[in-house]
């Protein structure tokens, strides 16, 4: 018992030691002649506004104006953005994004547009991708939302389509948006651009009469329910006067707790608060301690972190005890009993507290696990016995990941971040975590079928899938971990090109070939759906692994495809168009990654053309030569033969209509003939009879793939594929 006292004056000695260390000289204060209300929105510091006249009102960057919109209506605006909404405990505001339109007139029967784009570069504020979906709506409708490519270091550019089958708008639902009439797309974290463009060709000018505009805008996705109306009428520009919420994440400046500390001229967090990095990757905010309450920016007695009176309102002691509050937090004392029955007290209370939150916390995780369908996953693989999965459990992946710590985060994307987890894998070796963001609720049953399906993977050449978590609200992958990088990075990169000759380039091609080939021909088909190069991961020997199909959407069926991904510039032309996912749209994929290879060209130039294309109309011309990269024109030279081969090979994966297109397996057969002629004679002498060993067919007798024989269907099929491409970006 004595000991209890003397270990609690210690902790009190502790916490003093560290409150006072933690005082420095802190930051200038706001004056309290500031105006802190605008309208009806609280306007509290580190934010101010720049009308009122003291000018310390706001820290750097958080200063609004205060802008009078009607007979004595005023609102704040950040530049000319309402802002509806600051969250100090969140570090999080709400603006009002404007509705890009793209609408027909049939004054001039012509498309009018109104596009929007918003520049953050700089800003505190960055759009928050939990709480955001890029959301498209319309019967005929494409629009792309990209970061700021001025100085051609935009790395975020993705579409979404929203469709009515066959333009009948008696298909659409009240209250599904997914794909039908209605699309949303997730974003990357930290975005500080943002801008909208709309596809010429999914217009509204064959339809206006049943629906007049597209739609298109980053929103708040737990605001948004789909209505049909929105797709037939103006109604959903109507809802908040052409303006949709959404919501931003800010920071104070730019760099984390841990630095900003070190400066306490600069470092925000005052009184009795504590630090977070922002969630965004930009700065970093402040909280009050907890069981404090008030404005952790503030240092002012009455409005900065004050203890919360627990006892007042709603004391939890039992009826004939006292409640005594005490900073950051309160106990129930009965009358004049012992100061060390006190402790007794309210240590058995904090074991209790943490007992019901242990319970929620378990009850929690089995209502996750539930929703994800993790029973049947479970059920499923009692019948399947040799199978080997693991089901990881909330814990372990945090521990592994140190709670989702950013500096474990080893690649992003529009799928999923990826982070690299220790101590999970028996062996030791790290693993990759994979986080799905955009998760189609309405298939969150079928999740756990769709896992076992990817379980029965494996395949050298593929990414193996070592098991998951269900106990997080979105699925949690966990893969083996491949360390080198990406056949991006290979292909791009200034990396010594010993690397990257015709053999080695060839290689990696023929293996994942037949890793593709290899997932279309399993019982239950995967489509990939997002090949590219930056999803061929290579290992040290540079055997390339196959990455990133678990979150994307398995299927068994087309019907099950309602929304378009995949990667701009790889996109099959005839999935955008038809909207099915099919072989022939990885065959596509392919074929531009394969052209990659060749060229080491952007798949989407500068100037906005396709890779594809570009190198479609060279061909007819006969100048793909022109495009071909210096590296292999120089060290292989006698190979010369063998990259048209592969030039062939790439031609035929981009033929339309897609049914032209060879399989998968035909694409790995003929690469592994290919391969099989350039190892045979590394460096040596082009021997003219080894060419009987390929397919007679030379690279500029291929144009019938693009013009012979088509009917004008097709043509008019081309023709509109390739418009719709032209004009991304
Ligand atoms: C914030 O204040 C600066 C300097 O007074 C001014 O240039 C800037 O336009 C203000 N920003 C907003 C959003 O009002
Ligand atoms: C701002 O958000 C808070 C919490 O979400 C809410 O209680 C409050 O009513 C909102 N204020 C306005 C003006 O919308
Ligand atoms: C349609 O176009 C005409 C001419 O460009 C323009 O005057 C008119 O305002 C437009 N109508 C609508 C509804 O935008
Ligand atoms: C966005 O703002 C940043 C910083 O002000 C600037 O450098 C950049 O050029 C802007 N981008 C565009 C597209 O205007
Ligand atoms: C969807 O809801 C809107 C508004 O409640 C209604 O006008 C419309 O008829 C509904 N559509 C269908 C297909 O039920
Ligand atoms: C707006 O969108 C249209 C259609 O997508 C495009 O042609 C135009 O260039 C865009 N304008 C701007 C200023 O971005
Ligand atoms: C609408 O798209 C079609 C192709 O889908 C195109 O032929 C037509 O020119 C477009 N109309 C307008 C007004 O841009
Ligand atoms: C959407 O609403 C805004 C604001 O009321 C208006 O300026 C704009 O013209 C509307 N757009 C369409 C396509 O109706
Ligand atoms: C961080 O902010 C400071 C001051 O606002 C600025 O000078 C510096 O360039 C910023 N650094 C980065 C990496 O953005
Ligand atoms: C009071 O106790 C109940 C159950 O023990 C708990 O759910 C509730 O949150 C407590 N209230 C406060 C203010 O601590
Ligand atoms: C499961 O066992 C069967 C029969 O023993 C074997 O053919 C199959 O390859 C095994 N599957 C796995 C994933 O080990
Ligand atoms: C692959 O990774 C290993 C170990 O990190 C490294 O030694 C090797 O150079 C890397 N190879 C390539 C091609 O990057």
């Amino acid at each position: 018992m004595v000991s209890h006292r003397f270990s609690a004056i210690l902790l009190l000695s502790i916490v003093v030691a560290v409150m006072l260390a933690s005082v420095g000289a802190p930051p200038p204060q706001p004056s309290s002649k500031c105006q802190r209300k605008c309208g009806n929105v609280e306007i509290p510091y580190p934010f101010g506004l720049s009308s009122g006249l003291p000018d310390n009102c706001a820290i750097s960057g958080f200063n609004l104006t205060c802008k009078k919109i009607g007979n004595g209506v005023y609102k704040p605006f950040y530049t000319n953005v309402e802002v509806s909404n600051i969250s100090l405990q969140k570090a999080q505001a709400r603006l009002l994004n404007a509705i890009s339109s793209f609408c027909y007139n049939t004054t001039d029967t012509t498309m009018h547009y109104n596009n929007w784009s918003l520049n953050l570069t700089g800003t505190p504020y960055s759009f928050s991708d939990t709480s955001n979906k890029f959301t498209v709506i319309g019967c005929q409708a494409l629009a792309y939302i990209q970061d700021d490519d001025s100085g051609n270091t935009g790395r975020f550019m993705s579409g979404c389509v929203a469709m009515c089958r066959d333009g009948k708008v008696t298909t659409l639902t009240n209250g599904s948006c997914s794909g039908i009439g209605c699309c949303q797309t997730a974003i990357p974290k930290g975005l500080q651009y943002y801008s909208v463009s709309f596809d010429n060709n999914f217009n509204t000018s064959a339809i206006y009469t049943v629906s007049p505009c597209n739609f298109a805008v980053l929103m708040d996705s737990s605001d948004f329910t789909f209505l049909t109306t929105y797709v037939t009428s103006l109604d959903f520009n109507k809802t908040d006067d052409g303006q949709a919420p959404v919501v931003m994440d800010w920071g104070i400046g730019n760099k984390t707790c841990q630095t900003a500390r070190q400066d306490p001229d600069t470092y925000a967090c005052v009184g009795k608060s504590e630090c977070f990095d922002s969630p965004s990757g930009n700065g970093y905010f402040c909280n009050c301690f907890k069981g404090f309450q008030g404005n952790p920016y503030l240092q002012d007695p009455e409005f900065g972190c004050k203890d919360i009176d627990e006892c007042k309102g709603h004391p939890n002691c039992s009826v004939n005890a006292n409640c005594k509050n005490f900073p950051g937090g309160y106990e129930c004392i009965c009358g004049s009993v012992l100061i060390v029955l006190i402790l007794f007290l309210g240590k058995e209370r904090i074991k209790h507290k943490r007992h019901i939150a242990r319970q929620e916390h378990a009850r929690k995780i089995n209502e996750c696990f539930e929703h994800n369908g993790g029973q049947l996953l479970i059920d499923m693989m009692k019948v399947e016995s040799n199978i080997s999965f693991k089901l990881y459990t909330r814990e372990e992946v945090e521990l592994a990941t140190n709670n989702f710590d950013d500096s474990a985060i080893i690649g992003e994307g529009g799928q999923g971040t990826v982070y690299i987890g220790q101590n999970l894998d028996p062996d030791n070796n790290p693993v990759a975590i994979k986080r799905c963001k955009g998760f189609d609720e309405s298939r969150r049953m079928d999740f756990g079928k769709e896992l076992l399906i990817l379980s029965r993977v494996n395949h050298e050449n593929i990414v193996k899938l070592l098991g998951c978590s269900l106990q997080f609200d979105v699925p949690v992958l966990v893969y083996e971990y491949v360390p080198n990088r990406t056949l991006h990075y290979l292909i791009y990169s200034h990396d010594t090109k010993d690397i990257r000759t015709l053999g080695i380039r060839l290689k990696i091609a023929t293996k994942s070939a037949e890793a593709l080939a290899y997932l279309h021909s399993l019982n239950h088909p995967i489509l990939h759906g997002d090949v590219k190069s930056a999803n061929i991961l290579l290992a040290p020997d540079l055997s390339p692994k196959v990455s990133d199909f678990g979150c994307s959407m398995i299927t068994s069926t087309v019907e099950n495809i309602q929304v378009v991904k995949g990667t701009l510039g790889y996109l099959d032309p005839e999935y955008l168009l038809k909207f099915e996912l099919t072989d022939k749209s990885d065959v596509y994929s392919f074929g531009v990654l394969l052209l990659e290879l060749l060229t080491r060209k952007k798949v989407i130039s500068k100037e906005k053309e396709c890779l594809a294309l570009v190198f479609q109309e060279a061909l007819k011309k006969g100048k793909h030569h022109e495009l071909l990269d210096s590296e292999i024109i120089v060290d292989d030279q006698d190979n010369m033969d063998v990259v048209h081969q592969i030039a062939d090979v790439a031609a035929r994966c981009l033929v339309m209509p897609a049914e032209h297109r060879p399989t998968m397996r035909e694409v790995a057969e003929e690469l592994k003939l290919l391969e099989g002629v350039v190892k045979q004679r590394p460096g040596v002498l082009f021997n003219s009879d080894r060419l009987l060993m390929v397919p007679e067919r030379s690279v500029t007798n291929t144009p019938e793939f693009y013009s012979g024989g088509q009917t004008t269907d097709f043509d008019s099929l081309k023709k509109k594929a390739r418009m719709s491409i032209e004009f991304v970006r």
